[in-house]
């Protein structure tokens, strides 16, 4: 069934595991990460950022109710979440169509004006009953620039937190965005700092490039809501590619976005038992 975000993130904290997030694109995304989700026994939030958006033509309602459609049908709760939205407007309507949640990201101003944004964000989507998640300290690579070495400061985190009163914070802890090795080290020190001074749950960006040890220890150290995209693509255009090199004569779609959903579904049920603390 679709439950809150809110709700999943919240159990996960309580039983000290990681809730992973995942990013859809297509109508094959929601259904491979479902069917792995349910195959392992497991929740799971599937989110829909802002560049997804975009690419549906900057309409929010089709891929949100196509989604939200899978997410029903699942015999495991599913969270609907819009992801990286920087479009107060997109944030309004996606509320509107019915995602639970939202990461607002004012991550790119300074901060004074990315507290003042999201403080204003937060008491709209609280008043229409969606929980929000905000960025302080930019996570590197949402414009391709890897920029791991950003760091989120603690005291500025809590203040941030309790200023805006977000329900869920996005930290620079050195991963980086749209990763396609995994080699990212986290500063595990610094998770601990924050998990300290923070009182909402943490949230890990660029997930597809951190290991799966160094995930396993940031969830233990009080990551919570952990966000997966680039490793389902990889999986998802590995596949086409190899289908398309094999077969020269193929028209049917289906041919080959079978077996990319497959090999996307592949990749989401290991990482939903990483984040979750589940033997692989
Ligand atoms: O918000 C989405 C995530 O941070 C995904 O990052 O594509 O590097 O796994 P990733
Ligand atoms: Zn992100």
């Amino acid at each position: 069934p679709a439950v809150a975000t809110a709700e999943l993130v919240t159990a996960a904290r309580s039983a000290g595991r990681g809730i992973a997030a995942f990013n859809v694109i297509t109508l094959e995304h929601a259904e491979a990460i479902t069917a792995a989700a349910e195959a392992a026994g497991l929740p799971v939030v599937l989110q829909i950022s802002e560049n997804a958006v975009a690419f549906h033509s900057g309409r929010v309602e089709p891929v949100l109710a196509g989604t939200a459609a899978v997410a029903r049908a699942a015999s495991v709760p599913v969270a609907l979440h819009l992801d990286h939205v920087e479009s107060e407007e997109l944030l309004r309507a996606g509320v509107a169509a019915g995602a639970s949640s939202v990461m607002f990201d004012a991550s790119k101003l300074p901060y004074e004006e990315n507290l003042r944004a999201t403080a204003r964000m937060v008491e709209w989507a609280h008043r229409h009953g969606a929980w929000v998640e905000a960025e302080l300290g930019e996570v590197g690579g949402k414009d391709g620039a890897h920029a791991p070495g950003v760091r989120t400061d603690p005291a500025e985190a809590a203040a941030f937190t309790a200023a805006t009163g977000v329900d869920a914070l996005a930290v620079a802890v050195g991963s980086s965005h749209a990763m396609t090795d995994r080699s990212a080290r986290l500063d595990h020190a610094l998770i601990a700092e924050l998990r300290a001074a923070v009182p909402v749950p943490l949230v890990l960006h660029g997930s597809s490039g951190v290991p799966d040890e160094e995930l396993r220890r940031a969830v233990a150290a009080g990551m919570v809501k952990i966000n997966i995209g680039t490793a389902l693509n990889i999986a998802f255009t590995g596949a086409v590619r190899d289908h398309l090199a094999a077969d020269a004569a193929v028209v049917d779609p289906r041919r080959y976005l079978r077996p990319a959903r497959d090999a996307m579904s592949a990749v989401a049920g290991h990482m939903l038992r990483v984040v979750a603390g589940s033997p692989a």
